[in-house]
């Protein structure tokens, strides 16, 4: 499996996991055999980092859901390294399936389509249809061709906990459980990628994300559908409580004194975290700043609400879940 030596002789930190490496040439050869021996390795994406393995593999994929705590209805994005590989996965195409990848590939939109018989229905539990994405992130496009596979990877984190978006954020629980850790550095988006329904009569955002309503509406020439509460959600892995740190969530107006916190204003408390004013900004920091207050042990964390606008859809939609009882 991994050479647990190849860390140290790479002058790591000690107190790191040694399975957590870079991305080099040979490392990235070192995960792709564990992903073709039925393994799971932690790959970075632009998004979130992922809990990869062979989406054909049930027992592999059996193994993702147990190393997460996920519940089995919750089905996974299969991953792909370019567009051409849509056909390995999906049975029907529509045109503006190719519109919306030549847009947004490499990058985070996932797309539901009807899925071919190889796909295991245990990797979409069950479901008639398959979500697939070609990640943004180069090493993750780069394990995918060396491995050859398709690789089913839900965010590395556990079920319903944040998502990690650097290699330092992910569970240790997760990291003890895993073959290999890539550390691809900070995930540049931040947050999950939009997965977009194209399965019915009418394309559907199921899940707000790093692409935004506005930009896919560009593409297909018609507003979006807004998504239906959970009780007649397609996409079983909308959860109502979900991405949540540790701590209580509270979405407040203005944080108080000495309130433990994500705040637009500059504070000199450390355990008031300013934030981006720009919505990519705020997205791109927001997971690792939640992680950080809890790492300092607040029981509860304040957010201030960013303004409702249209671009704020991804990140409102995360705090929201976050804050849900
Ligand atoms: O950015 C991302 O999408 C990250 C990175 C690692 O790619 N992955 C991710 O995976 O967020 P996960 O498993 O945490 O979330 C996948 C979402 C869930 O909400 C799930 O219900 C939905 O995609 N999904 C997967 N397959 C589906 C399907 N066939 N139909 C409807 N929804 C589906
Ligand atoms: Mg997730």
């Amino acid at each position: 499996m991994v050479d647990w030596a190849q860390g140290l002789a790479k002058g790591y930190d000690a107190s790191r996991p040694l399975n957590i490496l870079r991305p080099t040439t040979e490392n990235i050869k070192a995960a792709s055999r564990i992903i073709q021996r039925g393994g799971v390795v932690v790959m970075p994406t632009e998004t979130v980092y992922g809990l990869a393995c062979n989406a054909l593999d049930e027992n592999a994929v059996q193994h993702v859901f147990a190393i997460k705590g996920r519940p089995a209805d919750n089905p996974l994005i299969v991953h792909i390294s370019s567009e051409s590989d849509l056909e390995r996965v999906a049975s029907v195409i529509p045109p503006i399936c190719h519109e919306l990848a030549k847009r947004f590939w490499p990058g985070p939109l996932t797309l539901v389509l009807p899925k071919r018989a190889e796909v295991p229905y245990r990797t979409t539990a069950g479901l008639d249809t398959v979500a697939v994405r070609v990640p943004g992130h180069a090493v993750a496009r780069a394990l995918i061709q060396e491995s050859g596979c398709l690789l089913a990877a839900p965010s590395a984190n556990l079920f319903t906990q944040l998502s990690p978006t650097c290699a330092e954020d992910v569970d240790p629980r997760i990291v003890e459980q895993v073959g290999m850790v890539l550390d691809g550095g900070p995930c540049s988006v931040g947050l999950e990628s939009t997965v977009l329904d194209l399965s019915g009569d009418e394309p559907q955002i199921l899940r707000p994300g790093g692409v935004s309503r506005a930009e896919i509406q560009a593409v297909i020439g018609q507003p979006l559908g807004i998504v239906p509460p959970p009780s007649v959600r397609k996409s079983p892995g909308l959860y109502r409580r979900h991405y949540a740190p540790r701590a209580v969530v509270r979405l407040v107006e203005r944080l108080r004194h000495g309130q433990p916190g994500l705040t637009f204003a500059h504070s000199e408390d450390p355990c008031q975290i300013h934030m981006p004013s720009e919505p990519r900004a705020y997205a791109a920091n927001l997971y690792s700043a939640l992680k950080k207050l809890d790492d300092m042990g607040c029981d509860e964390i304040g957010v201030e609400l960013p303004p409702d606008g249209a671009l704020w859809e991804a990140v409102l939609d995360r705090l929201r879940k976050a804050a849900a009882v």
